[in-house]
C-alpha cells in the first residue's frame, strides 16, 4: 500500500518535471517560430537573442480562466468583471475592539482611539475559518499617511500623535461572518485584536537574547515592543499566521555619518519621515544602537488566541521581509521561501530542522524555531533566461561564513543575513517581492517587480533574471526544484512572465510574447494561487498612465494560467492606489482584495465613500453574482 503510493507520487513528480521543460521546450520552440519573422515583433525579436529568449509561449485559450477581461481604468473605482460583484468591507479606521468610536474623518481623534479601529494600509491578510460561516482574517497595517491621519497633516507632531501613528501599524486580526450580502467584520467578537508598533512580543530562535538585541529597555535581548511596516504574510497548516516586518528602516534616525557598515545596508538614514525618534527614544540608533537589530524578522502569530505572544523567529533572517510562502515538502520539513524587497538584494528559503506532524499541533509551534536558512544563486548561460540554481546555506562556519568575513556566530549571520548573502555570492535581484507556490506542482513564483538600478551598478549586471537594464516594468521569475523536492539544494529556472509596454516598446521592454496592449501591466507585486492553481498577481506600479506607462491606467489584478501562459485582467483599483492582499474563503466562492494607499501623494481620490471623503485604505469582498467559484 504504502509502496504503491510512493509510485504513484514519484509518476506525479516526473509528469511535473516533464511539464516544467515542456514549458522552457515551448519557449524554445515559440523562439524558434519567431526566427522564422512572421510579424514585426517577430523581426524584432529574430534580431535581438535577449529578446527571443523571453518570449513566452504562445497561449491557446486557457481552460483554468473563465471570467471575462476587463479593460484598464483611471476612475475613482474598483471594477471587476462582468457578473462579479465588490464590496467594501472595511476600512481604515473602523472599529474593531469594543467600546473603540467610529471614526472621524477630520484627524483629530487621539491614539486610545486608533488603537481600536482597523490600522491603516490594509497589505498582507489571511482567513482562518472558525465554521462554514465565521472566520477570522488576520491582516497587516503597513504604514500610514500623516497628511490623512492627522488634522495638521503631520507638521504639528505631539508625542500622542506618535502614538497614534504606531497604534496605525500592525496588524488586526477581526472575527468575519457570512451573510445574505457577502462577508462582514464582527465588531465585538473576543476575538478581534490590535497588534502595533507597541505590543509585547519576544525574540526567539537563533539569536534571541544575543548582545545585539539588548536595549536599556531590555536586558535579555529577548523582549521587544511591536512590529511596524508590516508588509505582507504567509500562513502556515498549524494555523498561525506571518506577518512581515519590511522598511524598518525608515522609523529610525542617526546622523549622517555616524552610520555603521551594517546600518548602512540595512538603510538607516539620518532622517526619518515619521519622526518617532522626536519622542520615543528607542527610534533614536544614538542612542538605542541595538533597537534597529529587533526588527526587520518575520513573526509568527496566533490569531485564535488574543492574549497569545507574537513570536519573531530569527531563523528565518532579517532583511526587508516581503512575504513568508509557506509549504510543506515531501519529506515532512516546513519550507518557506522568502524574497527582500530592495534593489539588488536577494531571494531566501528556509527549511526547519523537525517535520510537520499534522497531529502534534503543540510540536509544530516550534517548528520555525529552529533550521537552516539558504539564499539563492541563479546561473544562465549568456543571453538566456533559463538555467540552473544553487541553494546556498547561511550557517556560521560553512561557506566562508567565519570570524575572518565578519561573523561570529549563528546569531549575527541571521541578524545580518544580507552581508551573509553577499559573502556566499548570492544573485542581486530586482527587487524580490511576494514569493507564491503552486498548490499540487510546487513549482515556485516570484514577483521581482521592478530595479532602476539594474545594469548601473556594479553589482546589479544585466542578465539571468534580472535580463534588462533600468527595468521599469519587472517579471516574475519561476523555478523548480530539483525532484521535486521543495528542501533540495538546486533548481531550475525560468521567466513565467516579462511586464512591458507593447504599445511604446518594440524591444524587450515590450514584454514576453503573453504581454499584449489588452493585459498590460507594471511592477508586479503580490502574488498567490488559488486551490486550482490559477496565478493571481497584483501591480504596485507607476499609474501615471502616459509615457513608459501609457495605456497602464491605475494599478490592478491580473490572473494567469501556469500552463498556458495566458494572462488576463481581473480587477482595477481606485486613483493612486496600489492592489495588495488576497484572501480566498475556503469555498473559493469569496476573494478578499486589499486597496492600499487610494489617493496617496495628495492624489484626488475618495475612495470608497465618493463625494468630498477622504480616500480610505480599503478590504474589498469580491464574489460572483451566482454565487459560483472565483475565476472559473
Ligand atoms: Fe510592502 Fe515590497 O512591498
Ligand atoms: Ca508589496
Ligand atoms: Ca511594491
Amino acid at each position: 500500500m504504502i509502496k504503491d503510493h510512493l509510485q504513484a507520487d514519484s509518476a506525479i513528480k516526473q509528469e511535473q518535471d516533464s511539464d516544467f521543460s515542456k514549458m522552457i521546450d515551448a519557449s524554445l520552440s515559440r523562439r524558434r517560430l519567431l526566427q522564422g519573422g512572421a510579424t514585426a515583433m517577430g523581426l524584432f525579436l529574430a534580431a535581438n537573442p535577449m529578446a527571443q529568449a523571453i518570449a513566452a509561449s504562445s497561449h491557446p485559450e486557457s481552460k483554468l480562466l473563465g471570467f471575462r477581461k476587463i479593460p484598464t481604468s483611471t476612475a475613482d473605482t474598483f471594477v471587476v468583471p462582468e457578473g462579479y460583484i465588490a464590496r467594501p468591507m472595511i476600512s481604515w479606521g473602523d472599529p474593531i475592539l469594543s467600546g473603540a468610536p467610529a471614526f472621524n474623518e477630520n484627524g483629530s481623534q487621539p491614539s486610545s482611539a486608533q488603537a481600536g479601529q482597523f490600522g491603516d494600509n490594509t497589505d498582507g491578510m489571511s482567513f482562518f475559518p472558525l465554521s462554514d460561516d465565521r472566520a477570522l482574517l488576520a491582516v497587516n497595517n503597513e504604514y500610514t499617511n500623516y497628511t490623512l491621519l492627522f488634522d495638521h497633516k503631520g507638521k504639528a507632531l505631539t508625542a500622542d500623535d506618535v502614538k497614534k501613528a504606531q497604534a496605525a501599524h500592525g496588524v488586526s486580526v477581526f472575527e468575519i461572518k457570512r451573510t445574505d450580502i457577502g462577508w462582514e467584520y464582527i465588531k465585538d467578537s473576543s476575538y478581534n485584536r490590535r497588534i502595533t508598533a507597541n505590543t509585547e512580543m519576544m525574540l526567539t530562535g537563533p539569536a534571541a537574547g544575543h548582545d545585539l538585541f539588548k536595549t536599556s529597555a531590555d536586558r535579555s535581548g529577548k523582549k521587544v515592543l511591536g512590529t511596524f511596516n508590516n508588509c505582507a504574510n504567509g500562513e502556515t497548516p498549524w494555523g498561525t499566521y506571518l506577518t512581515c516586518e519590511e522598511n524598518f528602516n525608515g522609523y529610525f534616525a542617526k546622523p549622517e555619518g555616524e552610520q555603521d557598515p551594517h546600518q548602512k545596508r540595512y538603510g538607516i538614514k539620518s532622517d526619518s519621515k515619521y519622526q518617532w525618534h522626536q519622542f520615543d527614544s528607542r527610534f533614536d540608533v544614538s542612542k538605542e544602537p541595538n533597537e534597529p537589530n529587533r526588527h526587520g524578522w518575520v513573526v509568527e502569530i496566533d490569531p485564535m488566541d488574543p492574549t497569545s505572544t507574537p513570536l519573531k523567529r530569527t531563523a528565518l533572517g532579517r532583511f526587508k521581509h516581503e512575504n513568508a510562502a509557506v509549504t510543506v515538502a515531501d519529506n515532512g520539513h516546513v519550507v518557506v521561501y522568502l524574497g527582500d524587497d530592495e534593489r539588488g538584494e536577494h531571494i531566501y528559503k528556509f527549511v526547519s530542522k523537525n517535520k510537520y506532524n499534522a497531529s502534534d499541533k503543540a510540536g509544530n509551534r516550534n517548528l520555525l524555531e529552529e533550521g537552516t536558512l539558504f539564499v539563492a544563486r541563479f546561473n544562465a548561460k549568456e543571453g538566456e533566461v533559463k538555467g540552473t540554481g544553487e541553494w546556498i546555506e547561511l550557517t556560521y562556519g560553512k561557506n566562508s561564513l567565519t570570524r575572518e568575513n565578519g561573523f561570529n556566530s549563528q546569531a549575527e549571520v541571521m541578524i545580518f543575513a544580507r552581508e551573509a548573502a553577499t559573502v556566499v555570492g548570492a544573485t542581486t535581484m530586482d527587487r524580490p517581492e511576494w514569493v507564491a507556490v503552486h498548490p499540487e506542482t510546487k513549482t515556485v513564483c516570484c514577483t521581482l517587480t521592478n530595479n532602476k538600478h539594474r545594469g548601473r551598478k556594479d553589482n546589479q549586471p544585466v542578465g539571468g533574471p534580472n535580463p534588462r537594464a533600468a527595468n521599469n516594468y519587472g517579471q516574475i521569475v519561476r523555478w523548480k526544484e530539483s525532484n521535486g523536492d521543495n528542501t533540495s539544494s538546486t533548481f531550475k529556472w525560468d521567466l513565467f512572465l516579462v511586464a512591458g509596454n507593447p504599445t511604446v516598446h518594440k524591444d524587450f521592454y515590450a514584454g514576453s510574447a503573453n504581454i499584449t496592449d489588452e493585459n498590460m501591466f507594471n511592477s508586479p507585486d503580490g502574488l498567490g494561487f488559488d486551490q486550482a492553481g490559477r496565478l493571481w498577481i497584483m501591480t504596485d506600479g507607476k499609474y501615471s498612465n502616459e509615457g513608459d506607462f501609457a495605456g497602464m491606467g491605475n494599478n490592478q489584478v491580473l490572473v494567469a494560467d501556469p500552463n498556458t501562459g495566458e494572462v488576463r485582467r481581473f480587477a482595477t483599483g481606485p486613483i493612486a492606489c496600489e492592489l495588495t492582499g488576497l484572501t480566498f474563503s475556503p469555498d473559493q466562492r469569496t476573494v478578499f482584495i486589499g486597496v492600499q494607499h487610494p489617493g496617496e501623494k495628495d492624489q484626488p481620490s475618495h475612495f470608497p465613500a465618493g463625494g468630498n471623503r477622504k480616500p480610505r485604505s480599503t478590504i474589498m469582498v469580491v464574489q460572483r453574482k451566482d454565487g459560483g467559484i472565483i475565476g472559473t
